[in-house]
């Protein structure tokens, strides 16, 4: 196991220059004791709105707010000290156009601490992260099956299967890596597509459902610990914590009953 250990933390521009080195390791975190234990070993923490979906139970990511991600962001900055920490703008934020995308990054970027912003789409965001990045908000792009369109893609699709489907989503990778993102995030598409992608921009590419081929890798930290009830075909599972706390759980209910908790050693003494 190795873990990174730096007295400072890493940087956006450490990130971009990763084109040609070592791959990004990166999970999401949405509260300071998960932060804390991921930390040490990636090079980025996303503070994801999948949030929504997996601590508010929410169908999609459509309704989380700016508060939401505020509240989650703080804490994922106070519990890290290594890794760059991004934030999703949610939807609704950044859309109408440049003006509205400052103020909202502005903000978030102030109330957490937070390094960079990520927001979705391709080409018709192209403007608007060219404005933050001369602004100096740093901007993670994200393209191919992008959450907060899922009205649009008609669900949760994986994109550019067909070939058919390949020129817009290369099309929206290099308009935002040229407007200045200094990272992409890849989702839900083929795998030989995401390799040409990863070919086709000079900024790195972060793969979640994509490939091997990516620059760098991101998962929802939950499915893989094996936390969520069920998880895409793309997730690998790299613990089973859910079944270490259901065990738990049932520990602590039979000791509860059983009256074997708590122990005396658990227990305050009375002072004379
Ligand atoms: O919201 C999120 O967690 C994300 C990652 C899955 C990339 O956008």
């Amino acid at each position: 196991m190795s873990v990174q250990k730096t007295a400072v933390r890493l940087t956006v521009p450490s990130l971009r220059a990763r084109k040609d080195g070592d791959p990004i390791v990166s999970l999401t975190a949405y509260d300071v004791e998960t932060a804390r234990l991921a930390d040490p070993h990636c090079d980025m923490l996303l503070v994801g709105d999948s949030l929504g979906m997996v601590v508010y139970g929410l169908p999609s990511t459509l309704a989380v707010t700016l508060d939401m991600m505020a509240a989650h962001g703080a804490a994922v900055v106070r519990g890290s000290s290594h890794a760059v920490v991004g934030i999703d703008m949610p939807f609704g934020s950044y859309e109408q156009g440049p003006g509205q995308a400052f103020e909202s990054a502005a903000w978030l970027m102030a109330q957490t601490g937070a390094q960079a912003v990520k927001l979705e789409g391709g080409v018709a965001m192209a403007e608007t992260i060219r404005f933050l990045v001369r602004r100096g908000i740093p901007v993670i792009g994200h393209v191919g099956l992008t959450p907060q369109a899922v009205n649009v893609l008609g669900g949760f699709r994986v994109q550019g299967r067909s070939r058919d489907g390949w020129p817009a989503i290369e099309a929206d990778a290099k308009a935002v890596a040229e407007a200045g993102a200094f990272s992409i995030v890849v989702e839900g598409v083929s795998e030989p597509l995401a390799r040409r992608l990863t070919e086709i921009v000079d900024v790195p590419t972060i793969g979640i459902g994509a490939s091997a081929g990516c620059d760098g890798q991101i998962l929802v930290t939950e499915d893989m610990l094996g936390l969520t009830a069920k998880a895409p075909k793309f997730v690998r599972r790299f613990a089973g914590i859910g079944k270490s706390m259901d065990e738990a759980f049932a520990a602590y209910a039979q000791a509860v009953r059983d009256r074997t908790f708590p122990a005396l050693e658990e227990t305050y003494a009375e002072t004379e």
